[in-house]
């Protein structure tokens, strides 16, 4: 069923390339969102996350062009983009392109030579849902560059770039280039668009692997892949209440880590344990520790939830998405009434394991994880709570752990 629709959505974007530009890309890459399974807001604080990439993607097709400029066209925005190499302007009618004109200048600074290209944009990831379709567009452009104009990057700046193989093919990126893109687009990200955002979602859309979650250390910059396999379906059930990270709620709550790690005179909160936290209190304001409590449970709970998955455990799994959650409700402060009312509605389905916000916060979606037998009363079930609690429609939607962007 994957392969079918997936067939589906490839052939939409190189219609949509043919239809705009009159006639065949050259290249396609597919890049998918990413879940935040456990550990909330953790990335940026050097701690542990927990992650899925989803059969939810944004694919690009695309082709050189030599007068050196880029022209970009989307299934989702009426308005077409045309802009040259040389001057990766951000334009306030077009919002949607700053994430390719980010990744294309922080490909610029790193020293990559590219020319120009034509791409039709196409997206499966919902967007505002909190599923991390801006990295994922983040990253299905930088791997385009990689197709029109070869090049690897390490952490110094751009180096020898990859030969093509006798079909044409560029070989795979290898784990130390998947991380350094990850950084790239983020750097992106963080000054292009100017969202103060971790590496979550930049590594979770390059380092997915079919039936795993990752486990990522962000102090080490090291991913993990831990089996996801068993009698379990996991749905997102989309609030319907925007979720949009260029507000500045996400800055803020950043600010407020930094500022507690600071006081409490370590680097990052990762450095911080429960006793250390309450024997700084009285250095905190309230909401600093708030947040560092916040910071710190989730970074334990990531060290259980992995080893809870690593023993089939799901139940207990489960027992922490719901812990996860609480915490974000009631101490960081980025949950909505929409997102409690998801989780406490799910929490009374008999299928359900676990459920709790994922990603940023301040609207977007929960995740839940339920006994695959209830999948059909599940969807049902919360469409039609969640319409009579709220009056918001709402159809979960049924994702699959896919790999990585290729
Ligand atoms: C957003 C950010 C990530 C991460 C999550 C919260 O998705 O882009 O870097 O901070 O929120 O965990």
């Amino acid at each position: 069923m994957i392969n079918g629709m997936q067939e589906r959505e490839t052939l939409r974007v190189k219609n949509l390339f043919k239809e705009k530009f009159s006639y065949t890309p050259t290249h396609l890459v597919k890049a998918p969102g990413r879940l935040e399974l456990l550990g909330n807001h953790t990335d940026y604080n050097q701690g542990l996350v927990m992650s899925l990439a989803v059969d939810k993607y944004i694919f690009i097709a695309s082709s050189p062009r030599s007068d050196g400029y880029v022209e970009l066209v989307s299934s989702a925005f009426p308005e077409r983009e045309k802009f040259s190499i040389s001057e990766l302007k951000k334009n306030p009618a077009a919002p949607w392109a700053d994430y390719v004109k980010g990744v294309l200048a922080e490909l610029r600074k790193a020293g990559v030579h590219f020319g120009g290209f034509d791409a039709a944009i196409h997206g499966t990831v919902p967007m505002g849902a909190g599923m991390s379709s801006s990295a994922a567009l983040e990253v299905a452009t930088a791997l385009t560059m990689r197709q029109l104009y070869p090049y690897t990057v390490t952490e110094a700046g751009s180096t020898v770039p990859p030969k093509r193989d006798e079909k044409g093919e560029l070989r795979s990126l290898r784990l130390d280039e998947k991380l350094n893109l990850a950084r790239l687009c983020q750097r992106a990200e963080n000054q292009y668009v100017g969202v103060q955002s971790g590496i979550l979602d930049q590594v979770s859309s390059l380092f997915g692997k079919e039936f795993h979650a990752l486990e990522i250390d962000c102090q080490q910059l090291s991913v993990d892949h831990v089996p996801m396999i068993g009698d379990i379906a996991i749905f997102i059930c989309n609030s319907g209440v925007k979720h949009s990270l260029v507000g500045g709620e996400y800055n803020e709550l950043r600010v407020m880590c930094e500022s507690a790690a600071k006081k409490i005179g370590v680097k990052a909160l990762r450095a911080v344990d429960s006793k250390m936290l309450a024997d700084n209190k009285s250095k905190l304001t309230e909401r600093e520790y708030q947040c560092a409590y916040h910071i710190v449970g989730e970074i334990q709970r990531v060290i259980f939830g992995a080893r809870a998955l690593r023993e089939d455990d799901f139940a207990q799994f489960g027992q922490y998405m719901f812990q996860s959650h609480e915490s974000s409700r009631d101490f960081f402060g980025n949950s909505t009434k929409e997102l409690d009312l998801l989780v406490e509605i799910a929490r009374q389905h008999p299928a359900i394991l676990g459920a709790r916000l994922t990603g940023g916060g301040f609207g977007g979606a929960t995740i839940n994880l339920i006994k695959r037998d209830g999948i059909e009363d599940f969807s049902k079930y919360m469409s039609a709570e969640y319409k009579r609690r709220s009056d918001h429609e709402m159809t979960p939607l049924f994702c699959q752990i896919v790999d990585g962007a290729s």
